[in-house]
């Protein structure tokens, strides 16, 4: 892993293989980590770019952060690297709600974007009030109250304990104000369904079909309003696809990005 100066900020990233650049952006409250079986069955043909988001894995907080501040965090850091080319956009979570944002913010640097476990709906005020008090809570308790909340969460029902303890360590592990920052950012995200309609690039849907946080409904409800866009449910994995499934992600999204090249 290497770190580098993003808005003045210490970023942690992975970069691996060569190719056609993949610009891989994990959920709440995660890390790069979330990538890491990807990296065998795709860097023979492309470049993997896997930050740590600001705040959380081996990136520095700062007190307050925003879905466009993450996303213009990703196109600094894919110019402090000289990757110019536009790429495709992986987001899982709210690494989705970021990558809506970049595609907003820097359209002409996506080149298509692959929306995992995700929605592009906002918060319910209940939600927004419900993360505004976590937030306080983690400020004053530490990230294991929301790695406690979420643990159980995160995975299908045939998800191993041991994958689901790793996890909750990743997110204990998270600084609180990283998360506490992340959980006011969300709250107040935009809602990204009229977004939905100008999305103008290849699109792929994945979700697992236990995905008890962004349940599938919510995948076919974007399925329908982005034009073209694929979907793949996959079949005895949660939230966490890419760790609990990670052969049946890696050929879906390899397939897809065999057809974009
Ligand atoms: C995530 O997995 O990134 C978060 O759980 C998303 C959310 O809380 O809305």
């Amino acid at each position: 892993m290497e770190t580098i100066q993003i808005g003045g900020l210490r970023t942690a990233y992975r970069v691996e293989g060569t190719g056609d650049p993949v610009l891989f952006i994990h959920g709440f409250p995660l890390s790069q980590r979330l990538w890491d079986h990807m990296v065998e069955p795709l860097a023979g043909r492309y470049t993997l770019i896997m930050p740590d988001l600001r705040g959380m894995g081996g990136s520095e907080p700062s007190e307050e952060v925003s879905m466009e501040a993450y996303a213009d965090d990703l196109s600094g850091l894919l110019k402090a690297i000289g990757e110019s080319r536009p790429v495709t956009v992986v987001g899982l979570s709210m690494g989705g709600y970021i990558a809506f944002e970049f595609f907003r913010r820097h359209r002409a640097r996506t080149k298509a974007l692959v929306l995992a476990d995700t929605r592009a709906s906002g918060d319910s005020p209940e939600t927004a009030k419900t993360r505004m008090e976590t937030a306080a809570k983690v400020m004053a308790d530490g990230s294991s109250v929301v790695a406690n909340a979420m643990a159980p969460k995160l995975f299908g029902k045939s998800a191993p304990e041991s994958l689901v303890e790793e996890w909750r360590g990743i997110m204990s592990a998270t600084s609180p104000q990283g998360v506490a920052a992340a959980l006011r950012a969300m709250a107040v995200r935009p809602d990204s369904n009229k977004t939905l309609p100008e999305i103008d690039v290849p699109t792929l849907i994945i979700v697992g079909e236990e995905d008890a946080i962004t349940p599938p409904a919510e995948s076919r409800e974007m399925h329908a309003k982005i034009r073209n866009a694929q979907i793949k449910l996959i079949p005895d994995a949660g939230h966490m696809t890419p760790v609990e499934k990670p052969q049946a992600f890696a050929r879906i999204l390899g397939e897809f990005l065999g057809i974009l090249s």
